[in-house]
């Protein structure tokens, strides 16, 4: 089988590799199409803290059951059409014994710790395996991962009905959390700089998008909720500066999500969660939030679709991740086909 092979930063290296024996407890998956996602973008540019060297990325992706291990007796086929949720744990640590797997002490992720979906074969655990729906294609479901991103943010700043919900940053991540969101009875404002995306976020359903570069986010929150701040903030850009903004634009009694991966130790106003008394929640990779993703897709209450924006042969990987890299304005989601 051909394996795309990230053998240093800024190189791959697409190699012939033995298709993997599925093990007990495995399956081999035939990768249809995976996703780019930012972490594969700074693991090829050398600044993904997690990733080492030679690595197979990839962790959103659909495919198709191609064998299964020795000895299973389970609910999958071999021909079955599948995602895989990309987090593996170890199933003893107190946040495993809690049910929150996804933040497991030795938490792996496919693609960063381990060879991931970027290759046309791989093997991955049958309890991570989801079957998909008959009308839902295989580029659609490669969002799926992503998706279950927004709704895990979503979760965790417990998202419902009747809320003014404001999303900071209108990049993939961002997006996706808008498609959840509007899942409920909600009204949503999100900001950016790249007029492109906040176009998007309002075919997405956005009620408010806000250009910080021709608005002052500040009194747009303050129009948007009449005062009041806002019942969720999901934060999805990672800077100090947005940051500070989610812990100033929720209302007291508010919850904030934490998705934007920051660096280095942040100077901000911690003193008004207090007086807000606002839950302020880390949002990691996703809980379980598959099966309904998965089921509001096939619902059609939520269709990703526009977030694609093309599609390459993974034999142009190289291509597919520099349109990725150098134009924002024109690409949200890039996918790889095998
Ligand atoms: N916690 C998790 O599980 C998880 C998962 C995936 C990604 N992430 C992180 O979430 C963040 C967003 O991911 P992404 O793939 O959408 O990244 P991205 O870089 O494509 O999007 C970030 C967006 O923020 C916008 N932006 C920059 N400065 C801004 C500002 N001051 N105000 C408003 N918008 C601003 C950018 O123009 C861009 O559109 C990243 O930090 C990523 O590492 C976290
Ligand atoms: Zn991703
Ligand atoms: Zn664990």
């Amino acid at each position: 089988m051909k394996a795309i092979v990230l053998v240093e930063p800024g190189k791959f290296v697409i190699e012939e590799r033995p298709v993997p024996e599925p093990g007990p407890g495995e399956a081999l998956i035939r990768v249809k199409v995976a996703g780019l996602c930012g972490s594969d973008l700074h693991g090829f540019r050398g600044t993904q803290p997690f990733i080492t060297y030679p690595r197979v990325m990839g962790h959103e992706f659909s495919g198709e059951i191609a064998a299964l291990g020795p000895g299973y007796k389970g609910p999958f086929q071999e021909g079955d059409r599948v995602v895989v949720d990309p987090v593996v744990n170890c199933g003893r640590c107190y946040a495993c014994r809690t049910g929150n797997h996804n933040v497991c002490r030795e938490v792996q992720v496919l693609g960063v710790h381990r060879d991931g979906a970027f290759a046309e074969y791989l093997t991955v655990r049958t309890d991570r395996i989801h079957k998909i729906p008959a009308g839902l294609d295989f580029s659609t479901a490669a969002l799926i991962e992503p998706l279950s991103i927004g709704a895990e943010a979503n979760r965790r700043a417990s998202v419902r009905d009747g809320d003014q919900v404001v999303i900071i940053g209108a990049g993939p991540i961002g997006l996706v959390s808008l498609l959840i969101a509007k899942t409920k009875d909600t009204q949503v404002m999100i900001t950016d700089r790249v007029q492109s995306r906040l176009d998007l976020a309002e075919q997405l359903g956005a009620d408010r998008v806000v250009n910080i570069d021709k608005e002052d986010p500040y009194q747009a929150v303050e129009e948007f909720t009449n005062g009041e701040g806002a019942g969720a903030v999901i934060e999805a850009v990672g800077l100090e500066a947005t940051i500070r903004q989610s812990m100033e634009f929720v209302a007291p009694s508010g919850r904030v999500a934490l998705l934007g991966l920051s660096e280095g130790e942040l100077k901000l106003p911690v003193i008004l969660l207090i007086k807000k008394g606002v839950d302020f929640h880390g949002s990691r990779l996703n809980c379980n939030q598959f099966p309904g993703v998965i089921s509001l897709l096939e619902s059609g209450r939520i269709d990703p679709r526009p977030l694609i924006s093309r599609e390459y042969p993974f034999e142009q990987v190289e291509e597919a991740m520099r349109s990725f890299d150098e134009s924002p304005e024109e690409v949200t989601k890039v996918l790889l086909k095998f």
